[in-house]
């Protein structure tokens, strides 16, 4: 650590407790001054790193998840799958802007009719629940401005206000991607010179951005339901038009994969897992 730490620890060093999730229109409570320490005599945010860690109950969730093909017909309580969706929503995202949403396909029609379009696969066919996962490339402006109004701490910081105020535009593709071309042509010729960043520009580049985030959403989603005992699998074998259509999603929302989700069958894993070896994968450079 280089700074040094000059106030005691406040006697809130405990894990810091999530203020409840807002329901959409419910009114801001009002923002709470936050745990601060003073680091070479400036109050700094403290939200200390708990020590009493389980590695031991994570590998077990980690290496315990199988993509399992085969469910039996008991259902995933309420609470569990709504925790598990909390817990998908607290991944990491690009600017913390949350490009992803979840449809919890419920209703018996639409439930057959994903079936169909994930092609009637076992997976799908045999899920408690079935959940399309969406990466949305047009909430950049509207959740940049929720950000800042939702800002955890009671000033936003300059820079911060300024990012935020900035990326509406810097993510903009422009019709056909004009204004991505200008963008990315001046963006190069800064480029010479000094480290910049390259994207995303283009409505593929702002898709890929929307996708990353949502996929980590999916990784807890389907990390959370094995901790509750719960098993899952990721699917993106579907048919994207039909799921597009079944959703009444527009072209900006992207169906990133289709988790089946239920208790696993006996017989759900059908192989042991394979991993090559890891110097296929890791490099020291
Ligand atoms: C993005 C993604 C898409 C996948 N799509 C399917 C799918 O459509 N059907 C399926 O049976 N498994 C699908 N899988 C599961 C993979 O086949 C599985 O993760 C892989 O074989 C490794 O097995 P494991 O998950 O048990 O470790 C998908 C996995 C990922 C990450």
């Amino acid at each position: 650590m280089t700074e040094s730490v000059e106030s005691p620890k406040p006697a809130a060093a405990a894990p810091r407790k999530r203020a409840p999730r807002k329901t959409a229109g419910a009114p801001s409570a009002p923002k709470q001054p936050p745990n601060t320490i003073l680091v070479d005599g400036k109050p700094r945010y403290f939200e200390p790193a708990p020590q009493d860690m389980d590695i031991e109950a994570f590998r077990k969730v980690v290496t315990s998840r199988r993509s399992v093909r085969k469910f039996t017909a008991k259902p995933i309580p309420k609470a569990v799958l709504d925790d598990c969706l909390d817990l998908a929503m607290l991944a990491p995202c690009s600017s913390g802007l949350q490009p992803w949403e979840f449809y919890i396909v419920r209703s018996a029609d639409k439930k057959a009719k994903l079936v169909k379009a994930c092609m009637s696969q076992l997976a799908a066919k045999t899920a408690a629940e079935l959940i399309v996962c969406v990466a949305r490339t047009d909430r950049v402006e509207s959740f940049s401005k929720q950000m800042l109004r939702d800002w955890p701490m009671p000033d936003v910081p300059p820079l911060v206000k300024r990012y935020y105020q900035l990326i509406p535009y810097y993510y903009a593709p422009g019709p056909l991607n004009s204004f991505a071309l200008v963008k990315k042509a001046a963006i190069a010729a800064g480029g010479l010179v000094a480290p910049v960043p390259r994207g995303p520009y283009t409505t593929a580049e702002v898709q890929l951005w929307a996708a990353k985030s949502t996929a980590l959403a999916c990784e807890n989603l389907v990390l959370a339901l094995r901790a509750h005992g719960y098993d899952s699998c990721m699917m993106e074998g579907f048919d994207e038009v039909r799921v597009r259509k079944l959703l009444k999603l527009g072209p900006e929302a992207l169906p990133i994969m289709v988790v089946g989700a239920g208790e696993r069958a006996d017989d759900g894993v059908f192989w042991p897992q394979v991993r090559f070896e890891r110097a296929l994968f890791v490099k020291e450079v």
